[in-house]
């Protein structure tokens, strides 16, 4: 049986892809797109909590007419009576169903699911493993503002080690030229990130008037016991305030995949710059999944 695309991280996507779901994305925002997934099953299995991914996911495949179904986690015979991956995805199958979203604390979960199941999967994000979907979105509220992102330097703030949205993102920037200054302490910022194009930059303060664009990350404390730093010493070296706002460019943009924690990555001060695209990301998280579903689906797969 042929194994149908999924998407698991941005590397699953060639350039020319993704310049053709960017374009989709652009396209389905302008005008309602109407049904293109009528009659298509579509599961969502998210064994991790969500509020912007769950959400923005349901409205698409809702908006493309696809036959939508919920499974709560703790409701699935996977997490309580014993059944495999590979069970359920022979089970799924029988129902028809033809795409299944999942998003789970084990990295790999949905590689391994994709690999039982006959219909197209999607992470909504595998522990610290990727998060592709919101890595498009990312990139595509960066494209609008700055069209090619060549010429552009984009820092990435905070937990890097724990947040598989940075992973995605950072892949997605260097495939299309951005520089990118990841900024943290070591415990969050390990020394192996560097090179391909990235930087390391402990001094945050250095970095921001030199930077087009400010992705900050939440600190992903279930994902690890104890904290590098203690809390007063992460909002002294890197928190985004009204005096570090001061240092950026007049046109630099902030961005943070959500949820944020006011008063320990940004304060409030934050949420009123000028610069501040956190609406327009979550706004085009609904364009971009279509775009996904569709090109999934839809999109006439290669040799
Ligand atoms: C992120 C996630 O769940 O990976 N949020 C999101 O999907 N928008 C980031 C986070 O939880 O901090």
């Amino acid at each position: 049986m042929r194994i149908r695309r999924s998407l698991i991280d941005l590397d699953d996507l060639a350039a020319e892809e993704l310049d053709q779901i960017f374009e989709r994305t652009a396209q389905f925002e302008r005008s309602p797109p109407g049904r293109l997934l009528a009659g298509t099953g579509c599961v969502n299995m998210f064994f991790e909590e969500s509020t912007r991914t769950f959400a923005s996911f349901n409205i698409a495949e809702l908006r493309l007419g696809a036959d939508v179904v919920n499974l709560a986690p703790h409701k699935l015979s996977l997490a309580t009576k014993g059944e495999t991956v590979e069970d359920t995805a022979i089970t799924l199958n029988a129902l028809g169903i033809s795409i299944i979203v999942i998003r789970h604390p084990e990295p790999g979960f949905p590689q391994r699911f994709a690999l039982a199941f006959d219909g197209h999967v999607v992470n909504a994000g595998d522990g610290v493993h990727a998060h592709p979907t919101q890595a498009l979105l990312d990139i595509y509220t960066l494209r609008e503002e700055f069209g090619e992102l060549r010429e552009r330097t984009i820092a990435i703030v905070g937990d890097v080690l724990h947040s598989r949205v940075a992973h995605s993102t950072i892949r997605g920037l260097q495939r299309l030229g951005a520089s990118v200054v990841l900024v943290g302490p070591e415990g969050f910022l390990p020394g192996g990130y560097a090179g391909n194009g990235i930087t390391i930059q402990r001094d945050f303060d250095a970095v921001l008037p030199h930077v087009d664009a400010i992705v900050l990350l939440r600190i992903q404390r279930e994902r690890f016991v104890e904290m590098p730093l203690s809390d007063a010493d992460y909002v002294g070296a890197y928190r985004l305030d009204q005096r570090r706002l001061g240092l950026v460019r007049k046109d630099a943009i902030v961005m943070h995949p959500g949820p944020y924690n006011r008063g320990m990555e940004l304060d409030d001060s934050v949420l009123e710059f000028a610069g501040w695209r956190y609406a327009r990301q979550v706004h085009h998280g609904v364009g971009v999944r279509m775009a996904v579903l569709d090109f999934l689906v839809n999109a006439p797969s290669g040799p």
